[in-house]
């Protein structure tokens, strides 16, 4: 046998073009998922093995268990490990073609190296965002392509697994690429970006807005830096008013009532002028409203003297943070309204030619199934249109299936992390015609920060880990361990008799 010592095994009979048997050697380390090559002359087939089956000619199920003890005791067992490889491509002088070769038995297989995989598995540099290494071979990396984003892109995932890491770390290569960024924060998640320790100086090219709602946690490095976000009461129009205090638009005596309002507003047609006008309607639509004003009169505080302006958070080849906490969602839905349709008006009146990226974070809250309010269907006017203006998405959601299935078909790429609950499995596998079967069954073993990346942003669906993350990450889980202990030391110290006695006799003292 022709063995060179690079083999791991060689192929052996009923192989197809599609499907590669082959036998591995003793001690081969081999595992799931892993790529082999199979060289052919000066190409080589690469496949990906799905199966690793163990298996002797000797011990089977016809065995009783006196005769199998026997032969475990004198080590006879004749084993062997047999692995079935699904053909990717075959690669030759740097590219991948789908392959047509037939394999014949007693070729030999080879683990992929790591100049083949990261060829594959890799774009040139102007097009590439690093996103991380192939799973299990942390000396191939991966990234994915600019363009590809361009179709738009879903980060699906339970929650933990590792969604918005991966957006951050999206981010950091898109900032590198001189993207101009917009991400809607429901939780704070990306206001401590600013702060990083790598070369790249993120904290020039990342701003923060929040308002005066906002609960985000901040420490004090970043108070001070943090702009704000404010809405001049005289720049709203009618329907404005009617979405910030949250009449839909199917109720339309309330929002005829409130366009009567507005337009009898004589004096400085702020919140108190507009009050004046609600009091004096001379409407049953009055109470509903007056109900609804003194809701508004909580939040008033996001008014200011001046509206924020589009040129103001969306800047060449920056990124802005909408801190959207201690909002309801309909204010939520408000706020991202108004900055996603003036960016969206300025492209199609062509008065902004920058590539912007728009993250939504926990996107099944703006875009619910069925969902008819104003930002659910500006989202889904960017995900139908968007891409012809340079308008691009990315969807975060842990609910892929309670958010609007037309927007998450139009996301053509997709980042899955993992999925345990059958019922989001079954979204995820109804969401894209290139999520296949083997993509879900792996999806509940994943680890966290472990991805599946599937649509036109990679050559060919792959699994890797997220690289670590080059900012600061915000607003993540807790420390419950820290915290319990913090607790518990509390608690044992006040059952302490030695504290207790030493408590009543200052108190005697006293
Ligand atoms: N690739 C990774 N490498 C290292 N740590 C990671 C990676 N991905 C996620 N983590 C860590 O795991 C934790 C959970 O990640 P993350 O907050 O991104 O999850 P999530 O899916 O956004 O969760 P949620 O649904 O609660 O928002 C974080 O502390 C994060 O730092
Ligand atoms: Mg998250």
């Amino acid at each position: 046998m022709p063995v060179s010592g690079s083999e791991i095994g060689f192929t052996i009979s009923d192989s197809t073009t599609e499907l590669v048997r082959f036998l591995i050697r003793e001690n081969a380390q081999i595992r799931r998922w892993e790529y082999v090559t199979i060289p052919q002359g000066d190409k080589s087939i690469l496949a990906r093995i799905e199966k690793i089956i163990s298996r002797s000619e000797l011990i089977g199920e016809g065995l009783d268990f006196e005769s199998l003890g026997k032969y475990v005791e004198n080590a006879i067992t004749y084993n062997s490990v047999i692995c079935l490889a699904r053909v990717v491509g075959v690669y030759s002088e740097g590219r991948l073609e789908p392959s047509r070769d037939i394999i014949l038995p007693g070729s030999p297989v080879e683990r992929a190296s790591s100049s083949i995989l990261e060829s594959v598995f890799s774009f040139p540099a102007d097009e590439a965002l690093n996103i991380g290494f192939l799973s299990g071979r942390e000396d191939v990396r991966v990234s994915v392509s600019i363009r590809g984003m361009m179709r738009h892109l879903a980060i699906l995932a339970q929650t933990g697994a590792g969604k918005s890491h991966t957006a951050a770390v999206l981010m950091e290569e898109l900032l590198k690429k001189g993207a101009s960024i917009v991400v809607l924060d429901p939780h704070a998640d990306y206001v401590l970006m600013r702060q990083s320790s790598e070369a790249f100086r993120y904290r020039d090219f990342i701003q923060i807005y929040r308002t005066q709602l906002s609960t985000g946690r901040y420490d004090a490095f970043q108070k001070g830096i943090v702009k704000e976000f404010t809405l001049r009461f005289s720049d709203l129009d009618p329907d404005d008013l009617a979405e910030i205090m949250d009449v839909r638009e199917g109720w339309t005596n309330l929002r005829k009532a409130i366009a009567e309002a507005y337009e009898s507003m004589n004096g400085a047609k702020d919140f108190e002028d507009f009050h004046r006008a609600v009091k004096s309607l001379d409407s049953d639509e009055n109470r509903h409203l007056l109900a609804r004003i003194r809701l508004l009169g909580k939040v008033k505080n996001i008014f200011g003297d001046r509206t924020t302006t589009m040129d103001e958070y969306l800047r060449p080849g920056h990124m802005t943070v909408l801190d959207l906490t201690g909002m309801d969602q309909f204010l939520a839905n408000y706020f991202s309204y108004r900055i996603l349709r003036e960016i969206y008006q300025s492209k199609i009146e062509g008065r902004n030619d920058l590539p912007v990226f728009v993250f939504v974070e926990e996107a099944h809250n703006f875009v619910p199934p069925g969902s008819n309010t104003l930002i659910s269907q500006m989202i889904k006017r960017i995900a139908s249109e968007g891409r012809k203006f340079g308008l691009f998405l990315v969807v975060i959601t842990q609910r892929p299936g309670k958010i609007d299935q037309d927007v998450l078909s139009q996301c053509n790429s997709e980042i899955v992390l993992r999925v345990t609950n059958p019922i989001d499995q079954r979204a995820i596998l109804e969401s894209g015609e290139e999520i296949s079967q083997w993509v879900i069954d792996d999806l509940p073993s994943l680890s966290t920060g472990e991805a599946i990346l599937v649509g036109p942003f990679v050559k060919m669906a792959v699994s890797i880990k997220v690289r670590p993350r080059e900012t600061r990450e915000g607003g993540g889980d807790i420390d419950i361990l820290n915290l319990l202990s913090k607790a518990k030391a509390e608690r044992d110290s006040l059952d302490d008799p030695k504290e207790l006695r030493g408590k009543i006799s200052r108190f005697l003292e006293d």
